[in-house]
């Protein structure tokens, strides 16, 4: 049984629920507290094993993607002002996992979105989380990704993770 290395997350949705917040931020960008909320839910993959995330974007979404790069000019000021500190999150996801865009070129569903990683994935298993979905558990070191991992690993069967509303 080979292990879940691979996580799709797709990012590609209007966001028409919390317009007009998002007419020019992509809400996978929108904070919470002091990071946003893409970043969460990479941290969350990365802890769980995942070593490639393929990201769903899509039209007015490429800030997701620039905010993995390395942006030379800010982070030297932050080193050199002795706040390295700050850049060691993002620094983390830089150096554990692979980050591949793949465009959905209309806003045509979630499960649309999954499909446009195909020609990444292929066969392998994979993780699906939401670009915009955080989940809170009762622990902090609690990962629900990790948790469906070795389900699927376990039972040789999809696992889904559903909340009740
Ligand atoms: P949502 O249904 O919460 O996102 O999809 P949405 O379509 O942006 O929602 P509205 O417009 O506020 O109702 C869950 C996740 O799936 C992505 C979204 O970006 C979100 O992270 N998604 C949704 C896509 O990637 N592509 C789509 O066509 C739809």
């Amino acid at each position: 049984m080979k292990k879940v290395k691979k996580a799709v997350i797709p990012a590609a949705g209007l966001g028409t629920r919390f317009f007009p917040a998002t007419k020019t931020i992509p809400k996978e960008m929108l904070p919470v507290v002091d990071k946003p909320t893409i970043l969460y839910v990479i941290e969350e993959a990365m802890q769980a094993g995942i070593e490639d995330i393929v990201l769903i974007q899509g039209r007015g979404k490429t800030a997701i993607e620039d905010f993995f790069d390395i942006s030379y000019e800010l982070e030297d000021k932050l080193i050199k002002d002795g706040k390295a500190d700050i850049l060691l999150s993002i620094e983390k996801i830089r150096s554990s996992v692979n980050i591949v865009s793949i465009r959905q070129k209309a806003a045509l569903g979630l499960g649309h979105a999954v499909r446009c990683a195909k020609p990444v994935v292929g066969d392998a298993p994979f993780a699906v989380l939401l670009g915009d979905e955080i989940t809170i558990t009762n622990s902090r070191s609690e990962n629900i990704t990790a948790h469906l991992c070795d389900q699927y690993e376990r039972n040789h069967a999809s696992s889904v993770w559903v909340l009740p509303i």
